[in-house]
C-alpha cells in the first residue's frame, strides 16, 4: 500500500515516515520546507530518511500539497491514505501572521480535501489537529471530544476547528472517510525548535535562561512523538465511515515548573528560571481523555515523561554533530 505524508520533513510527519517505512509500507512524502524554523532541520529529516536502507519504495519531494501536480503523483501510485500532517504549526506565529496560517492551514486543508474527493483510490484521510481547539475552558477538567466550546484562544486553534468543521462536510456531502488527531503538546528526539522542550533542554545545556510563562503556573499534558506515530498507525487501520474526531495525549497534566524539573534530572543541571507573564493565546491547561483513542485505534500513552524526556535529551546531546552533517 502506498500512503501519502504531507508535512513529511517535519517533526511528526518524520517520524510517522519512519514507522511505516519499518512496516514495509511504500511513502510519498512531500514537505515544501516552510522557513517557520530552521530548513537545515528539516532537511537533515529527509537526509536521514533517505538514509535507511530501503525497505520498500520511499519517495521525498520538495513539493507543496497546494501543488498542482499531486494529485498526479498520487494518482500514478496509487496513494490508499493520506496522512495530512503539514501546516504552519504555533500559536504564537498565527498571531503574528494570520493570513499565512489561513492560507496553509486552511486553504491547504481545503486543496487535501479536493485531492481526497477526486482521488476515488483513496480510502482514508487522516489529518492533525490539535488540543488548541479545546480553547478557554470555563474550569480545569480532563478534556473530552466533545467539551470543543467554539471558544478558541487563537488563530492557530481556529485554523484547526475551521479543518474539523471542513471535513465533516466533505465527509456529509462525498461520503468521505477521515480522521482528525487532536494531538496534546507533541515531544521527542528531531522535535521542534520553537518548543517549550527544545528550547528548555538547549538553553539549559548552554546555561542560558528559560522562560516560564505565567510563572511556569501552567499545566499541559504532554505526549511522547512514538506513542503519537503509534495512534496514527491505530488510525490507518480503523474500521469506520465518515469523519471522527480523536484525542492523542498523554493522559497527564503536569505543571511546567514540574517539567522543567524532569529536565534538570535528565541533564543533571539546573535551570536558570525567568519568570515572565502569561502570553497571549495560550490557555491554562490541557488534559486529554484518550479513552475514545483506547477503545477505536488501541491508541496507548506508554512513555511516561521521565522516559520520553530521557530520550529527548539523549538526542540533543547528539544533534550538534547530526545537524553539522547536512
Ligand atoms: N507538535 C505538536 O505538539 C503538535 C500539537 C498539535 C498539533 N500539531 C499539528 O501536527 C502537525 C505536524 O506538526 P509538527 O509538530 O510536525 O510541525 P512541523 O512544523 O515540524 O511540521 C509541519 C511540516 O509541514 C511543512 N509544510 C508547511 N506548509 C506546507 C505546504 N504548503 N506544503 C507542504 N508542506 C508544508 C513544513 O515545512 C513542516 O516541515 C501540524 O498540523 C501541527 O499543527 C502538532
Amino acid at each position: 500500500m502506498t500512503v501519502l505524508i504531507t508535512g513529511a520533513a517535519g517533526f511528526i510527519g518524520f517520524h510517522t515516515s519512519l514507522a511505516l517505512i519499518e512496516q514495509g509500507l511504500d511513502v510519498i512524502g512531500i514537505d515544501n520546507f516552510d522557513p517557520y524554523y530552521d530548513v537545515n532541520l528539516k532537511k537533515a529529516r529527509f537526509k536521514h530518511i533517505q538514509s535507511l536502507p530501503a525497505k520498500s519504495k520511499v519517495q521525498l519531494f520538495d513539493m507543496s500539497i497546494m501543488d498542482a501536480e499531486l494529485p498526479e503523483l498520487c494518482r500514478n501510485n496509487e496513494v490508499k491514505q493520506v496522512i495530512h500532517m503539514a501546516a504552519l504549526p504555533g500559536v504564537r506565529g498565527s498571531i503574528a501572521r494570520p493570513l499565512e496560517y489561513l492560507k496553509i492551514n486552511i486553504d491547504g486543508h481545503g486543496y487535501i480535501l479536493e485531492l481526497c474527493r477526486h482521488n476515488p483510490q483513496i480510502e482514508r484521510l487522516i489529518y492533525a489537529s490539535s488540543s488548541s481547539v479545546y480553547g478557554h475552558q470555563p474550569q480545569e477538567k480532563i478534556l473530552q471530544e466533545e467539551d470543543v466550546n467554539n471558544n478558541p484562544a487563537s488563530l492557530y486553534a481556529a485554523s484547526k476547528l475551521s479543518d474539523e468543521l471542513l471535513t465533516t462536510a466533505y465527509a456529509n456531502l462525498f461520503d468521505l472517510h477521515a480522521i482528525g488527531l487532536r494531538f496534546f503538546t507533541v515531544y521527542g528526539p528531531w522535535g521542534r525548535p520553537d518548543m517549550a522542550t527544545w528550547k528548555f533542554i538547549e538553553s539549559i545545556m548552554a546555561g542560558k535562561p528559560i522562560r516560564l510563562f505565567n510563572n511556569g503556573n501552567m499545566r499541559r499534558d504532554f505526549t511522547f512523538v512514538e506513542d503519537i506515530v503509534s495512534g496514527i498507525v491505530g488510525a490507518m487501520q480503523q474500521r469506520g465511515s465518515g469523519h471522527t474526531v480523536y484525542n492523542l495525549g498523554g493522559g497527564n497534566s503536569i505543571n511546567l515548573s514540574d517539567f522543567v524539573a524532569v529536565i534538570e534530572k535528565a541533564l543533571g543541571k539546573k535551570a536558570m528560571l525567568e519568570k515572565v507573564a502569561m502570553q497571549s493565546g495560550d490557555v491554562m491547561f490541557t488534559h486529554a481523555d484518550i479513552s475514545k483513542a483506547r477503545r477505536d485505534l488501541g491508541f496507548e500513552a506508554r512513555t511516561d515523561i521521565v522516559q520520553g524526556i530521557a530520550k529527548t535529551v539523549a538526542w540533543h546531546k547528539q544533534q550538534q554533530a547530526l545537524l553539522t552533517n547536512v
